[in-house]
């Protein structure tokens, strides 16, 4: 059959939310009470919306004007969220920190940013390996706390389904507090701005920041004596935020897969922008299935081992009307692989017409082992491959979308490097995430003043174009 025979075909066959459930899938655990999981699924269904359709509708709008060129997109938040670590500090620290990456980036490439968290859904991981080894012990890896737990122990690490229901509970608690910091005034720009002043004043690299963020001063200034202030002017006072994980746990997402009583379409409303993993993009696989047939927009990563011809293929399956806004490609190559994985990859996707966005995941290809033993990954590379990244779309002649990141607003000790240097001897200090190396606070704004700096060149060129 040739390629394009599969992708009728796979066009052709309806849809139904279950329609996965007979495709081959790869990293979903197998429950060993189906009744039990059959039980939550059923009561899930009946289970409010955490987000709405007209919502994903918005975001894929907004995401259209970053696909044209006219807006750049910020995702970030946690590797994966916890029961344990569920505080309202932390979710506001997340929160409060991808605002001042927002508005220096704002700023410097003098268009939106649309502004999405890794949050309020992001509970199951993918594992490289499907299990774990320590001494002579080898148990099931741990794959997220909507499906099992971390503690080495073979009763946490049987998937639990009474789990979900429970990361459902902490999705809609975490989302109640972030649409209220969205809206209530806590996401006011000259608070957020005050805030990112205090971080330079004690910032060692603080002359590197002190230019863009005086000249903000006093852009907002200007703005309050031309009677541009939070009291008549929503966008300084409030901001669109978005929620977006990984589609991965394919019985919580079908269960929460409805119909938009405005349109018809169905949608997953378990959270605004739902991605594809690296390890589970298999064209004719289940979480493709799935994903095809709800309206969210969609991310899709792409890594070294991503074969351009899967790529078309998925694209094809997953936005036939080619719908602006509907996919972002993730790019997650590794600081020493993105010169000559990624520019193939974005030469052909322009080639063939497709409308995408594109946003740089400089994590998840940047991951290694400390030498004392802590996954990690240096603060440099994820700057090389950002750079990189911004680099080959100058060359390319595309739009350097976006930026994908895992982070958090504590004072973490989980990424080598940066202005206040984390040591790797200092890596047991406050290494606290329950996957992957985060950045912490401090980390992430000085990711997004290098970023501001990139982004001032393609805010300059788009101008010479207009
Ligand atoms: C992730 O984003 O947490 C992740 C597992 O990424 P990837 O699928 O790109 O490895
Ligand atoms: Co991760």
């Amino acid at each position: 059959m040739t390629l394009k025979a599969v992708n009728n075909k796979a066009q052709q066959e309806p849809w139904t939310p279950d329609s996965w459930r007979a495709k081959p899938a790869k990293q979903l655990p197998e429950y060993p009470d189906a009744k039990a999981l059959k039980d939550v699924e059923d009561t899930l269904r009946h289970y409010p919306p955490l987000v709405f359709a007209g919502e994903a509708r918005k975001l894929t709008d907004s995401l259209a004007k970053v696909a044209a060129g006219e807006a750049f997109l910020l995702q970030g938040g946690d590797c994966a969220e916890s029961f344990l670590e569920f505080r309202p500090q932390n979710i506001r620290d997340t929160f409060r920190v991808i605002l001042q990456m927002a508005v220096v980036m704002t700023y410097a490439a003098g268009m939106p940013v649309v502004k999405v968290g890794r949050i309020a859904g992001q509970f199951a991981k993918p594992r490289s390996k499907p299990d774990e080894t320590m001494g002579d012990v080898t148990l099931p890896s741990y794959k997220g706390d909507i499906i099992n737990g971390s503690e080495f122990t073979a009763k946490a690490r049987i998937p639990d389904p009474e789990r979900i229901i429970k990361a459902y509970n902490q999705s809609a608690a975490t989302l109640n507090l972030v649409r209220a910091f969205a809206r209530g005034g806590y996401a006011d720009l000259h608070r957020v701005h005050q805030w990112t002043l205090d971080f330079i004043k004690d910032h060692p690299l603080a002359e590197r920041y002190e230019d863009l963020a005086q000249r903000l001063d006093q852009t907002l200034d200007f703005m309050a004596a031309a009677g541009i202030t939070p009291e008549n002017s929503q966008q300084i006072r409030e901001v669109d935020f978005y929620t977006s994980h990984e589609a991965l746990l394919l019985p919580y997402e079908e269960a929460m897969t409805r119909t938009d009583s405005t349109t018809g379409e169905w949608y997953d409303v378990s959270g605004h922008f739902l991605w594809i993993g690296d390890r589970t993009r298999q064209p004719d696989h289940a979480h493709v299935e799935f994903l095809r047939g709800v309206k969210n927009p969609i991310g899709i990563k792409c890594g070294p081992t991503t074969p351009i011809d899967d790529l078309l293929q998925l694209l094809d399956i997953l936005n036939p009307d080619n719908t602006p806004g509907r996919i972002t490609l993730i790019s997650r190559m590794g600081h020493d692989k993105v010169e000559e994985f990624l520019p193939p990859l974005v030469r052909k996707v322009k080639e063939e017409g497709r409308t995408v966005v594109w946003s740089s995941d400089p994590m998840h290809g940047n991951t290694v082992t400390s030498s004392n033993g802590y996954k990690t990954r240096a603060f440099d590379n994820i700057l090389s491959e950002v750079k990189q990244f911004f680099a080959v779309h100058h060359a390319e002649g595309t739009h350097p979308g976006g930026i994908h990141v895992e982070m958090t607003g504590q004072d973490v000790t989980e990424c080598t490097g940066g202005g206040k240097a984390v040591m790797e001897e200092n890596l047991g200090d406050r290494y606290h995430t329950h996957c992957d190396p985060r950045l912490n606070a401090t980390q992430a704004l000085e990711l997004a003043f290098m970023i501001a700096d990139e982004l001032r060149e393609v805010g300059q060129k788009r101008k010479e174009k207009s």
